[in-house]
């Protein structure tokens, strides 16, 4: 027999975003050997602490920080201007950049931005409040067979002649909204194509690349964006996003092969938050909420907005384990819960008086659902530093109530718990599930 080495792990949001994937990503780069984005673009917002330093990445993989290879699949959607302003951050901070960007991932360009808002304004009650970074209507291109690949981009001749058609088919449609956009051809152009010039160094065939390096032995880090719930097969459709953020979209993604991913670490937030549009059946509106998000710092790293906030919701989650195949979980954030007593965790949803046996995932069936709730002693609040403190120690310091609303959260989900963390530095984590990696 032919052994094949398998050595990697997916890091998946299980909500709506923003459960501290970056963290973990992070955290798992260090034994790894490579960090790759899958889906998404630069609507993504991860947040590193790494050793003392905070960075914000919307596109880079949260391998960065720790000099690790990175690299940007062809699932992505790239803002070349983002991307080389996040390399040129990184560089300034003396780090070498081992970065390998997908010729088959597609670019987005000024006029899927101004697409974006326009679509969503006339969307009204289906608006999901996008980041207006021009993902969906770039995704909307890859999927009608016009989109601009990063090959296009490093080839100026093939960039001209196909931006031509994209660009009077775009602005077109934009007088359509009568709206009025006088950006012209060629400062698009030249601007894209000196992109493509500075980004050609790292443009590969990253498919290819990545089943080499996990035929060889190398670990990987699969950093999913978004969360399963804004998933455009799977989440919430349509206030969610326009790629598959969960496991299932790592092999389209990647080009890896579904049974060359390895343990699938589903991220859970303590409780839930969301950004922009759609329902939230355990939101909160109250003081509470305030607490949370003045506690959580839930404010979205992308756009500023606050983030919406509620009671944590099992019954989803279950919804999100099922769709990724989870293995095993991250909990985040508990820290942030502290002092707010009592604590309340959703387990089912009610509709016309009967319990439902799975998440609905029409958005008009959840809106006349009733969340229903266990409710928890909560814990008392702590410094940051006996935060971190109790994390050195580990599990058995934790305060009895967070320990009960732990377990309760293992019992109902059904699934072990990888690691906990209570605050947002690498070391504020508690692990329980050694060598995950
Ligand atoms: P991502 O999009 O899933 O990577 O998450 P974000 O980075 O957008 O949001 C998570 C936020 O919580 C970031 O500011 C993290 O630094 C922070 N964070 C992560 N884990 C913890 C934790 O356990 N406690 C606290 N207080 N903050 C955390
Ligand atoms: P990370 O990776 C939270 C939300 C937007 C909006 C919807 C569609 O940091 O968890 P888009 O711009 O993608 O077309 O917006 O999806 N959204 C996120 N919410 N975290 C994110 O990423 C998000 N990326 C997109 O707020 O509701
Ligand atoms: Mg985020």
């Amino acid at each position: 027999m032919i052994e094949k080495k398998n050595n990697n792990i997916a890091i998946i949001g299980m909500s709506w975003g923003d459960e501290g994937k970056g963290k973990f990503c992070d955290y798992l780069a260090q034994k790894a050997d490579i960090v790759v984005r899958f889906n998404g673009g630069n609507n993504a917002g991860h947040t590193v602490v790494s050793d003392g330093i905070k960075y914000k990445f919307k596109l880079m993989p949260s391998g960065g920080p720790l000099e690790k290879e990175v690299i940007i699949a062809n699932g992505c959607v790239v803002d070349p201007k983002v991307l080389l302003d996040e390399i040129e951050n990184l560089k300034k901070l003396g780090k070498k950049i081992n970065l390998k960007l997908s010729s088959t991932s597609h670019i987005i360009f000024p006029f899927h931005k101004v697409l974006d808002g326009l679509e969503e304004e006339s969307k009204g009650k289906y608006s999901a409040g996008t980041t207006k970074r021009g993902i969906g209507p770039t995704y909307s291109d890859k999927a009608a067979r016009w989109g601009i690949r990063t090959f296009d981009l490093i080839n100026p001749q093939l960039l001209k002649s196909k931006l031509e058609k994209l660009y009077k088919i775009k602005k077109d449609l934009i007088n359509l909204y009568d709206s009025h956009w006088d950006t012209d051809f060629n400062s698009i152009y030249e601007e894209y194509k000196s992109y493509g010039d500075r980004l050609k160094p790292y443009v590969i065939d990253t498919a290819y690349y990545l089943n080499k390096a996990i035929d060889s032995g190398k670990k990987i880090v699969f950093e999913g964006a978004q969360g399963t719930l804004l998933g455009i097969d799977h989440g919430m459709y349509p206030f969610g996003t326009s790629s598959n953020a969960n496991a299932l979209g790592i092999s389209a993604g990647t080009g890896v092969p579904s049974k060359k991913i390895g343990k699938i670490i589903g991220v859970i937030k303590a409780y839930t938050s969301r950004v922009g549009g759609g329902l939230f059946p355990t939101e909160l509106t109250n003081s509470i909420a305030e607490k949370i998000r003045d506690q959580g710092k839930e404010y979205g790293t992308v756009t500023g907005r606050p983030r919406r906030v509620g009671w944590l919701d099992l019954f989803n989650i279950k919804y999100s384990i099922m769709i990724n195949g989870v293995d095993s979980v991250i909990i985040t954030l508990l820290d942030a819960l502290e002092g707010i007593n009592p604590l309340k965790i959703c387990t089912a949803y009610e509709l016309e008086g009967r319990l439902l046996e799975s998440w609905p995932i029409q958005s008009e069936i959840i809106e006349q659902c009733k969340p229903l709730y266990n409710t928890f002693n909560g814990w008392e609040p702590k410094t940051s530093e006996e935060w971190s403190e109790i994390a050195k120690q580990g599990f058995n310091a934790l305060p009895l109530a967070m320990k009960t609303y732990i377990q309760f959260i293992k019992d109902e989900l059904q699934t072990d718990i990888a690691m906990i963390s209570i605050g947002p530095d690498r070391n504020d984590t508690i692990v329980l599930e050694e060598n995950l990696l």
